[in-house]
């Protein structure tokens, strides 16, 4: 709510300072957020064109403006490297259009429906208990990271694509061969926002446009397979592209375009696969480094499953492999910033906001606030313990984002990732190799830099 009284002037760098925290922004953006809240406080202005950026790290502040004032901050400038690839899919779509689309897909997130998709994780996780049996026996080092991004890709792509276990192999291979380009397109927008727009013919531009035809002709192929096999069958199938096909066909009534499914398609393998992955890709490079916590999840694992697959039904059962799950997201959130964009002028805790003005609220700072996480640094998943976690601000962690527009996709990771961490660890201990060490980079998401590479080791 604006205050009439003059607003004091917001904290922030300026001049060679401002400069030199910029510079330091695109080599390592995540410790220059923290050493800038740690200097300013929980908002700092950068003066920046064409639009001034303010970040915010209390969670009183991204209470305000995901959730009680979320109506007069749209997703943005920031938000269009990424709708350069995904168009106007639910991640990035505004207004009216996001409101139907998101009613549109909502079904496919029920918890019923989420229960159904429990047997194919299980069924993926134990694909990568089978497969590192061999470099488990030969000792060969094996990259974590990717093992985890293909089986992440596999469940997105059969629980909600609909896609045939059989044709999965093909498409990840095309899609390992355009991440890059599109990762360097997307990052370097969103760094540089000066780098010459698409239109301009550079290699790095062309590059892009090369994948991103590449992807949507593979976006066509899974639709047209999708359509096939509904014809095929018949009866009411309820997974994501079953639903958009049915708006597409017009018997929803929703008259969807191509485009605006080819967009939605889009959408969906990169937010469900990527974020999943690297939580989970995270999460074992934590355990390797915290023997006594590692433990303690297979004590509980063995108590309640005593070796045989989990079920939905037992994961309330597992409650500390939960609680290191949901540790492991504040340390290292997939999604570390929040961008918005102002739609007229506001005030966010005593302080002025004009128009069109960035906020960014990062979640790997506010995970990191002193003063609801004390040692912020170390991983001690009791922290989410019901005593503990009861009495703190909800906004105090937000891996998942908050208000209208928060992860479609929680309960579905949540499930993922508890499922294949109870089935994978129930087989095997992850050692890090350490002549590859491990970096925390901004691609998008917050992923290993060079990957993560681990040993297998049997449990005893
Ligand atoms: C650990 C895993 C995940 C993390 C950390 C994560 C994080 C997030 C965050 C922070 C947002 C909000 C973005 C914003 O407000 O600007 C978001 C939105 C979204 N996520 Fe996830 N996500 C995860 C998994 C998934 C999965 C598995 C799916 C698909 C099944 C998914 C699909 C989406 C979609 C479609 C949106 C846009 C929702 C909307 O605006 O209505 N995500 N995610």
């Amino acid at each position: 709510m604006p205050s009439r009284k003059p607003l004091p002037p917001v904290p922030g760098p300026r001049g060679v300072a401002l400069w030199h925290s910029l510079r330091q922004m695109r080599r390592n953006a995540l410790t220059e957020y923290l050493r800038l809240r740690e200097q300013f406080g929980d908002v700092v202005r950068l003066a920046t064109l064409p639009h001034p950026v303010y970040l915010l790290s209390h969670p009183d502040a991204v209470h305000y403006v995901l959730r009680e004032n979320a109506c007069n901050y749209r997703k943005g400038l920031l938000f269009q490297p990424i709708a350069a690839l995904q168009g106007e899919g639910l991640l990035t779509s505004e207004g009216d259009l996001w409101g139907r689309q998101r009613r549109l897909v909502q079904p496919a997130f029920h918890r019923r429906q989420l229960d159904t998709f429990a047997a194919v994780i299980v069924d993926e996780a134990r694909a990568v208990v089978q497969e590192w049996q061999q470099p488990m026996q030969t000792g060969t080092p094996i990259n974590v990271a990717e093992r985890m991004h293909r089986l992440t890709f596999n469940v997105v792509g059969r629980v909600l694509l609909g896609a045939d276990p059989g044709a999965l192999d093909a498409y990840w291979g095309t899609l390992r061969v355009i991440a890059l380009p599109l990762l360097q397109y997307i990052n370097a927008r969103a760094t540089r926002p000066w780098a010459p727009p698409l239109w301009v013919p550079t290699p790095r531009n062309w590059r892009f446009r090369r994948a991103v035809a590449v992807y949507d002709a593979l976006v066509q192929q899974i639709i047209a397979a999708r359509r096939q096999a509904m014809q095929r069958a018949g009866g009411q199938a309820t997974d994501v592209l079953a639903l958009l096909l049915a708006a597409c066909n017009g018997t929803s009534g929703a008259g969807m375009s191509e485009r605006q499914l080819r967009d939605e398609v889009i959408t969906f393998i990169g937010a469900g696969a990527e974020t999943s992955a690297h939580a989970l890709s995270w999460t074992w490079y934590l355990l390797a480094h915290h023997p006594a916590i590692m433990r303690r999840v297979h004590v509980e694992l063995d108590t309640v499953l005593g070796g045989r697959p989990p079920t939905p039904q037992d994961l309330p059962n597992l409650p500390y492999s939960r609680m290191v799950l949901a540790e492991a997201l504040r340390l290292y959130p997939p999604s570390v910033v929040l961008p918005r964009q102002a739609n007229a002028p506001d005030e966010i805790s005593g302080y002025a906001i004009p128009k069109d003005a960035v906020v960014m609220i990062s979640q790997y700072v506010t995970h990191r606030h002193p003063e609801f996480w004390p040692e912020p640094e170390q991983f001690q998943p009791e922290r989410f313990t019901p005593a503990q976690a009861a009495p703190r601000h909800r906004c105090a962690y937000i891996p998942f984002g908050e208000g209208p527009r928060r992860c479609i996709g929680e309960p579905f990771a949540l499930l993922e990732m508890h499922l294949a961490l109870a089935t994978i660890a129930q087989a095997y201990r992850l050692q890090v190799v350490p002549e590859h060490p491990v970096a925390p980079e901004v691609a998008v998401t917050l992923r290993p830099r060079d990957g993560l590479w681990m040993t297998v080791h049997a449990r005893q």
